[in-house]
């Protein structure tokens, strides 16, 4: 494990690698800001007169508008929000129950931190910025001082920095004398790119953000999960815009999503890494309820729905302006705080619940498209994604 900040009563476990990344990050948000105007408004052009840019404005909205009609005419089951139980073993050493929430330095994944660490939660907030964890810590640390909080930097779109989370997270379990197990994982990192990126494990960066790092995290952080003596659950935050997608191919070529040709399909690749996500969210469900009727360990999917947050950090910011201009007016715009509540919802329903999409917050749930329940689709994503990880964790286990 690399050197520890410490922030307050908090570590930050930092690797040299990390800190790399972050730099990274920085430099792109220092460069957008440095942006000249004329460039700005040639970008604002440029996407204005783009088939994607379209696509997100009509099919986006219309999706989004099926979803709150399905809320109205053709709802599914509502589920009142319980308050984890501890473990009933009273020498356990789960005090709290421990919840991973990734991307918890902004919008929703923030909400959800504060949130769950109100319902009793002992948050471990996972970010790529250890600076804005700090800063998201000492907030939730000044709203309740008895708030139970620790902070990992973790690079999503990267496997090497996925594996090393979970060896510096499974020795903090020891280390801090806490039970080997979590009990709630909320899968909310996510970006829309705009322009294509390859990540160091050789895939787009925003499929890898928003599908495979959650795909890698779970899969790693399953045994912990499984060890937990009370129910654990999994959130997969997902989104309305998967709607959007009508045919969808899960082989290796798509999932990589390296350019054929021509421009980055922005709108296409961020639904399509939605839908993926969903795919995984009922394979997981079917896999744990085939083995068992009464499987101790749960999934659901959550869409917030339209919220206002840096989601469309990259998109021009005269374009990002304008879009929720216009969805506030049609009503459709929410606040982080509002639109976190599916994802609470999703995480406190009672423990069977599993499998479910949900959707409007109240504890309620839609159908999602249906495209997202083929089952057939699902296990060859999973197949897919588990021989990719397989290999990546070879080629890394032999460098
Ligand atoms: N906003 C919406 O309308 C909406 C609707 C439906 C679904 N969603 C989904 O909700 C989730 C949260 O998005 P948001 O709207 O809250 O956006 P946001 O404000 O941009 O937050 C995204 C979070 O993900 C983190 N992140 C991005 N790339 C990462 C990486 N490689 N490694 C680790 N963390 C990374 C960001 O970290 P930094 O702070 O360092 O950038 C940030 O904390 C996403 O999955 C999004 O697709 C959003």
């Amino acid at each position: 494990m690399g050197k520890l900040l410490w922030a307050g009563r908090f570590l930050v476990p930092e690797t040299p690698l990390l800190v790399a990344q972050d730099r990274d990050v920085d430099h792109t948000k220092s460069e957008r800001h440095q942006k000249p105007m004329a460039v700005n408004l040639r970008a604002s052009i440029d996407m204005l007169l783009s088939s994607e840019f379209w696509r997100m404005a009509i099919r986006w909205t219309l999706s989004l508008l099926y979803s709150r009609l399905l809320l109205l005419f053709r709802p599914s089951p509502s589920f009142p929000r319980r308050r984890r139980r501890l473990s009933p073993d009273p020498d356990s050493r789960i005090e709290r129950p421990i919840c991973v929430v990734t991307g918890a330095t902004s919008g929703l994944g923030a909400a959800a931190a504060r949130a769950l660490s109100g319902e009793g939660y002992h948050v471990v907030l996972v970010g790529r910025c250890p600076q804005l964890l700090n800063k998201m810590m000492q907030g939730i640390k000044h709203q309740d001082k008895d708030a139970y909080l620790d902070a990992f930097v973790v690079d999503l779109s990267s496997i090497r920095s996925i594996v090393k989370f979970e060896s510096s997270f499974k020795q903090w379990l020891t280390d801090s004398n806490l039970h080997p197990s979590v009990q709630l994982l909320i899968n909310n990192a996510g970006i829309f790119a705009v322009s294509h990126r390859v990540t160091a494990d050789g895939y787009d960066k925003m499929v890898e953000t928003n599908y495979i790092g959650a795909f890698v995290l779970t899969n790693l952080l399953l045994p912990l999960l499984k060890n937990s003596p009370v129910p654990s659950r999994i959130v997969n935050v997902t989104s309305f815009t998967h709607r959007s997608v009508s045919d969808i191919e899960v082989d290796r070529e798509n999932l990589s999503c390296l350019p054929t040709s021509g421009k980055y399909r922005c709108a296409h690749i961020y639904e399509y890494s939605k839908l993926c996500l969903l795919l995984f969210t009922y394979e997981l469900h079917r896999q744990f309820y085939a083995k068992d009727l009464s499987a101790d360990i749960s999934v659901n999917s959550a869409d917030p729905g339209a919220v206002e947050t840096n989601i469309m950090r990259e998109l021009p910011g005269c374009l990002s302006q304008l879009a929720f201009t216009v969805l506030r007016l049609l009503c459709l715009l929410q606040s982080p705080e509002e639109g976190v509540a599916s994802v609470v919802d999703a995480a406190l329903a009672p423990e069977e619940v599993s499998g479910k999409y949900f959707f409007g917050g109240k504890g309620r749930t839609i159908r999602s498209s249906l495209l997202s329940y083929d089952a057939r689709l699902a296990t060859d994503l999973w197949s897919t994604s588990h021989m990719l990880l397989q290999e990546s964790l070879l080629s890394q286990g032999g460098q």
